[in-house]
């Protein structure tokens, strides 16, 4: 019988994503097993279960891959994953939680290649705002390009408050400076726009962020990305496909499916990734976003 490549799930949530069972399977997964409301304080028990289970020389066959809907808490449960190996049952690991390392590096790859071709331009120095900052793929998007050299401003729809603690979060944790501001009003986006180079938005599907006149408004801004394909879009008429749209001005738009084919490919790319490799491997936004650079040239 030939040895199965097995993919064991681990979410906080009540459900494991659909989105991600699909994509392991379609990579070439032979089984993928969801465990749903898993804590950090789980998943030893269940990666040490996983990895006595099967001789090392089948470790190589044997994945853990982590969901969610929380960056952090997925750093964590890949953090505890890593730690619970006994050499030499070591498996490999990815965390991709809610889609959101593999769709933030697909953005911010997308972002950087259209700065060079437009702009002759790399993030490096660059004032980048990201809008829907609370959410798992701006908080990623944001943690990303600080690391890229970029002067990160994360914008609250609400207000300042839970930005400011998520920057926080992200100096402590990765050393990199990223400062809050509060986008809760049309005049206080417009504030934001008006220092920025590089526009992500991130935005709850179904829900525009920023007019076509805000952007035509905005001074520098040479590229703006939107992720929602649910109409409404986060930036009024930049269609889903476009990619490096000249909106007004030097200001070149990318929409959410010419971001979204990279994301695809990252995401079934790292799976293979897994499948293929001769040495366990552990992805995390950092090895998604390598990934997507590649795809992207
Ligand atoms: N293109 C792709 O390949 C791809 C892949 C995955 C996800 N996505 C899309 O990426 C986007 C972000 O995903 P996510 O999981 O991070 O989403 P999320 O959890 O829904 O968060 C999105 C952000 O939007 C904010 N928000 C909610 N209502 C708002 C409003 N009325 N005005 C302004 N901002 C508002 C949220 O704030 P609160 O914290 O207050 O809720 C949060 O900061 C979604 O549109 C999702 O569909 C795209």
């Amino acid at each position: 019988m030939a040895d199965k490549h097995i993919l064991h799930m681990l979410s906080p949530l009540p459900q494991v994503s659909p989105f991600d069972v699909n994509m392991a399977l379609d990579a070439g997964y032979d089984a993928v097993l969801p465990y749903s409301r898993i804590e950090a304080s789980d998943v030893q028990g269940l990666v040490q279960d996983a990895i006595f289970s099967r001789p090392p020389k089948l470790a190589i066959r044997t994945g853990i891959f982590i969901g969610g809907r929380d960056a952090i808490a997925a750093l964590d449960m890949l953090a505890a994953a890593k730690a619970a190996m006994v050499p030499p049952f070591i498996v490999s690991c990815f965390a991709d939680p809610a889609g959101s390392f593999t769709t933030a590096a697909a953005m911010v790859a997308k972002a950087v290649q259209q700065l060079k071709a437009a702009h002759g331009r790399t993030l490096s120095g660059l004032r980048v705002a990201v809008f829907g900052a609370t959410g798992v793929v701006g908080f990623a998007s944001a943690v990303i390009a600080a690391l890229e050299g970029a002067r990160v401003t994360m914008v609250g729809h609400t207000g300042v408050e839970r930005v400011a603690k998520s920057a926080d979060e992200i100096g402590r944790r990765f050393g990199v400076t990223v400062a809050a501001a509060d986008g809760a009003s049309d005049a206080a986006k417009e504030a934001v726009l008006a220092g920025a180079d590089v526009v992500f938005c991130a935005g709850r599907a179904g829900t525009q962020i920023l007019s076509r006149a805000q952007v035509a408004a905005a001074p520098h801004m040479l590229v703006v990305c939107d992720v929602n394909a649910v109409p409404p879009l986060g930036v009024e008429r930049l269609g889903v496909q476009d990619d490096g749209v000249v909106l007004s001005g030097p200001t070149r738009g990318i929409g959410a499916l010419a971001i979204g084919h990279i994301k695809y490919q990252t995401e079934f790319g790292l799976f293979r990734r897994m499948i293929e490799a001769q040495k366990p491997v552990s992805f995390d936004f950092r090895d998604a976003y390598a990934f997507a650079t590649d795809l992207v040239g």
